[in-house]
């Protein structure tokens, strides 16, 4: 009998074809297919040294070359594509076969896609895979949903090629149906989130003090030593390091300032909204995004007045750079801490039981969030005590109560400056907004009751309230 592939990638764009090398340089046979065959030939002649691949040139061919129980997995565009590409190679499958989808897909297409499926017999698999192309190939950070009998399956061959930190797989079974790609999701909000941090924090440096790329470049090197160490502190100072070849000017002034996004931020958001979760640094950062790219509006307003002072000088300049570092490290936990409260809320909203310190633990590794601190959050979550929230877990309240104060002078310093800073207020916001014993929400009740008789609790008695506003102001329980 001809030789059969312990897994085949349909898919070959860059994602699909380093993820097929990967699992080939693994030493897994690959069956390999993509719409048009050239780049499966392509695929083979540059790179079939690295291990056994079997291309095939149509969909039942590719089918035909799977070992059974048939792992398929497709590395599409999220969408109509990817439910073209699921019908296609369902009507191929037996049942036991299992269908893994490895891009980003929403959580919701995931859900309705294995219901689907389960129907036909056939495991559909929404896996989230952080890493981008590198981490495709050199071990990303894998996120299965799925039931768990396609993850005794799966998992083994997912965790080969995942990326390992302390020799532990970054890779485990999330939860049922969309949990993995609902993880990737807030995984990309977190994501959204850290970079406007770090680009807040560049920001500051550059108009505060004067302070040009390559010398912020130094300063994110730096930091990068410390407990701030992560992959995108790392590329942030390459990138500012980079010097325009055309021009010679620095890299990050000769981009225009537009950033743009595919949507995974935005489906955080949306999401969180729907269940009631303040992620207000990730939404945060998902507006100043727009904000940046609403270029027509931006031009409008550049008459517009701001503060009269510049940039810090004497001790303020002095100490402002270690305070931007502290203010980051800050909204950083923040940022941690809203995605792991939206996390759970999912979790608890689909039954999904998705374990907040395994996710820590497979995004130490491979994932573009990767930090040196989500050890700390592994810790946080393995603890007999869990915390409610990260913010209250003991490691978190001393590092914030350390760096709290600098963190506020930032605020005040970029409100005073005029700089925006979106994410560092909002995470102060919440941050204060958490740990207030009173909220004027309790005003806010009394203006619902007032103009909609929408009633409010009170702190004393039991039950809902109204107020005859609009007569003798008499209070009646409802
Ligand atoms: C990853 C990334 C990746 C994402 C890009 C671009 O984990 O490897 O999250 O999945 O597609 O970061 O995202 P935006 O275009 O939305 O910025």
């Amino acid at each position: 009998m001809a030789e059969r592939a312990r897994i085949g990638v349909t898919g070959l764009a860059v994602m699909g074809r380093n993820l097929a090398r990967n699992f080939a340089r693994h030493g897994h046979t690959v069956a390999v297919h993509n719409r048009t065959s050239a780049k499966t030939r392509a695929l083979v002649e540059e790179f079939g040294g690295e291990g056994t691949f079997l291309p095939a040139d149509t969909a039942e061919e590719f089918v035909a070359l799977l070992e059974p129980p048939r792992r398929l997995v497709i590395m599409v565009k999220a969408g109509a594509p990817t439910d073209a590409v699921i019908d296609e190679f369902a009507a191929l499958l037996e049942p036991g076969d299992m269908i893994v989808d490895g891009g980003n897909a929403h959580f919701a297409d995931t859900r309705r896609r294995e219901v689907a499926l389960r129907e036909r017999g056939i495991h559909f698999v929404g896996t989230g895979i952080s890493g981008g192309e590198e981490g495709a190939l050199l071990g990303p950070s894998i996120m299965p949903g799925g039931s768990p009998e396609s993850y005794a399956a799966l998992g083994p061959i997912l965790e080969d090629i995942a990326a390992k930190v302390d020799g532990v797989p970054c890779c485990a079974h999330m939860g049922p149906d969309g949990a993995g790609h609902f993880v990737k999701m807030v995984h990309n909000g977190i994501e959204y989130a850290d970079m406007q941090l770090i680009a807040e924090a560049y920001d500051l440096l550059n108009r505060a003090l004067g302070m040009q790329p390559v010398q912020i470049a130094e300063v994110f090197k730096t930091w990068n030593l410390g407990r701030l160490e992560s992959y995108l502190i790392e590329i942030t100072a390459e990138v500012l390091a980079h010097t325009d070849a055309a021009g010679g000017k620095a890299f990050v002034d000769v981009v225009q300032d537009r950033a743009e996004q595919k949507g995974t931020g935005r489906w955080t958001v949306q999401t969180a909204l729907d269940l009631g979760v303040p992620v207000s640094g990730i939404a945060e950062a998902v507006f100043a995004r727009s904000l940046s790219g609403h270029a027509e509006l931006r031009a409008a307003a550049q008459g517009l007045p701001g503060p009269t002072r510049g940039t810090l000088d004497g001790d303020d300049a002095d100490r402002f750079a270690d305070d931007v570092e502290q203010a980051l490290y800050a909204s950083k936990i923040v940022a941690y801490a809203q995605g792991i409260h939206q996390i759970q809320a999912g979790s608890a909203e689909y039954d999904w039981s998705i374990d907040p310190g395994t996710v820590a633990e497979i995004w130490r590794g491979g994932c573009i969030i990767r930090a040196r601190f989500l050890d700390r959050i592994r810790e946080a979550y393995e603890a007999e005590q869990k915390p409610d929230s990260l913010l209250t877990a003991d490691y978190f309240r001393n590092a914030i109560a350390g760096a709290q104060d600098a963190w506020r002078r930032v605020v005040a310093t970029a409100a005073e400056l005029g700089v925006p800073t979106p994410g560092f207020a909002a995470a102060l916001s919440y941050y204060d907004g958490l740990r207030s014993p009173r909220l004027p929400a309790a005003l806010i009740q009394g203006q619902r009751d007032f103009f909609g008789a929408h009633t409010y609790r009170r702190v004393d008695r039991e039950g809902p309230f109204h107020t005859d506003w609009s007569g003798d102001r008499t209070e009646h329980a409802v």
